[in-house]
């Protein structure tokens, strides 16, 4: 039940994968198959533009990852921003900073996404969560992407930062068009726009924390010193948007893509609703298999040779985590979804210095939505077809139309 094509090898010289449309339209995973059988370190030559290099295989994705000073995020992390003259943000906002000053930023942005400070977050997450998947079984049927797995996130992240609840909904509109677009590629005018308006959201939160600090991120950004100076206007803005970014959209598609997967192997639904709890693994087989970044971008600092291929220094490199992901090398029959699969060392959340930040969190969220989908729901099925975002970065479903059929007992 596969939406997409699954696009033959062949396609390999006539394709561009940085082209949206190109992931909205096809399954890759034979042109990565076969990428990290025959040419694992791929110089990605575009007609209409500058190439970069394509690594496949888990073992160069690790590497590259770990590697922060030949492979450096300072001139962008995505492609995008990589092939458009690099990010604005470089050296201040965390994703894009490398070394000591990355280090010393992650300090301090690292204390409130510890479990110890989400305690109250994710209670929140899993209260919420019930409350929104009880309101969805009881409608019978509803867009699982609109109507709950837009939520958690947001709300989650929210939370975080400090943001009134009237003010979520806005925030939702932006980060769509900021990121990712459902239904036709953003145009780069409506992006930028997006963009921008989120910028200027954060610049008056953070006025507002500095003249009043609650206990919230926004707050510590604005009270903090980072290396013996407190951050600047900018840097403190370039952070929140990027904890909004990184966790809002992320999280939602492998919501989605969990409950996709889970209609789509009912024997394993049947093994989450025959269990006495949600396990671990199960979390991280929903992240494996949906991996919602599907690549990070680097750029080369030295030349430098990998797996026997000469990268220059200045080239821009792209690891694929939904390639390592299914790495046979590295991971049993990884075409199988599998909810007790261990060990399963994803790399969902990259690896290394720039290791996601809210890899807690979202693994908190992903459990909360699959312990209310075991305990509240029979049977999950699709009503109409379901829609795939457009964007070379993120991967998922903008739209899924379900039908919830409520467990015995519900309601009761
Ligand atoms: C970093 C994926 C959830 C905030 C990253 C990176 C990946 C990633 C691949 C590394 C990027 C790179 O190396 O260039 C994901 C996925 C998520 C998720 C797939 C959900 C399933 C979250 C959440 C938050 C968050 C919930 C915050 C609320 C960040 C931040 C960074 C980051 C701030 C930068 C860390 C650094 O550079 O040191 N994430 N993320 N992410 N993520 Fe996440």
């Amino acid at each position: 039940m596969n939406d997409r094509d699954v696009l033959d090898p062949s396609a390999l010289d006539r394709i561009d994968l940085a082209d949206p449309a190109l992931h909205h339209a096809h399954d890759l995973r034979e042109v990565w198959r076969h990428l990290r059988d025959e040419a694992p370190v791929y110089r990605h030559e575009r007609a209409g533009g500058e190439g970069f290099w394509v690594i496949t295989r888990y073992d160069d994705v690790a590497a590259v990852y770990k590697d922060g000073e030949t492979f450096t995020s300072e001139r962008g992390n995505v492609l995008d921003t990589l092939l458009t003259g690099g990010d604005s943000a470089a050296g201040r906002m965390l994703a894009v900073t490398d070394g000591p000053r990355h280090a010393a930023l992650r300090a301090v942005l690292g204390k409130p996404f510890s479990p110890r400070s989400l305690e109250v977050v994710v209670d929140s997450v899993r209260r919420g969560t019930q409350q929104l998947l009880r309101e969805a079984v009881e409608r019978g049927s509803c867009d699982f992407a609109a109507d709950v797995a837009a939520h958690i996130p947001l709300a989650a992240i929210c939370d975080l930062l400090g943001v009134p609840p009237a003010d979520r909904q806005h925030i939702i509109d932006l980060t769509s068009t900021a990121l990712s677009s459902a239904d036709a590629p953003a145009t780069p005018e409506a992006t930028w726009a997006s963009r921008n308006d989120l910028l200027l959201y954060f610049s008056e939160l953070a006025e507002s924390r500095r003249a009043k600090p609650y206990d919230d991120v926004v707050s510590l950004l604005v009270t903090k010193e980072v290396d013996g100076r407190p951050l600047s206007h900018e840097e403190i803005i370039f952070n929140c948007y990027s904890i909004i970014m990184g966790g809002h959209e992320t999280t939602r598609f492998a919501m989605i893509g969990g409950v996709e997967a889970l209609v789509e192997h009912p024997e394993q639904w049947e093994a989450l609703r025959g269990g006495d709890k949600v396990t671990a693994a199960a979390v991280d087989e929903v992240l494996r298999w949906t991996t919602p970044a599907l690549h990070s971008g680097r750029t080369a600092t030295e030349d430098v040779f990998l797996g026997g291929e000469f990268i220059e220094a200045g080239d821009v490199v792209t690891v694929w985590n939904a390639s390592a992901n299914r790495d046979e090398r590295v991971f049993a029959d990884p075409g199988r979804f599998d909810l007790a699969r261990t060990p399963n060392k994803h790399l969902t959340f990259a690896y290394g210095p720039h290791f996601c930040i809210g890899a807690y969190l979202a693994r908190a969220e992903i459990g909360a939505l699959l312990e209310g989908l075991r305990t509240m729901v029979a049977e999950i099925e699709f009503t109409g077809p379901r829609r795939r975002i457009f964007s070379n970065f993120l991967s998922g479903l903008s739209t899924a139309p379900v039908k919830l059929t409520p467990a015995p007992g519900f309601g009761g």
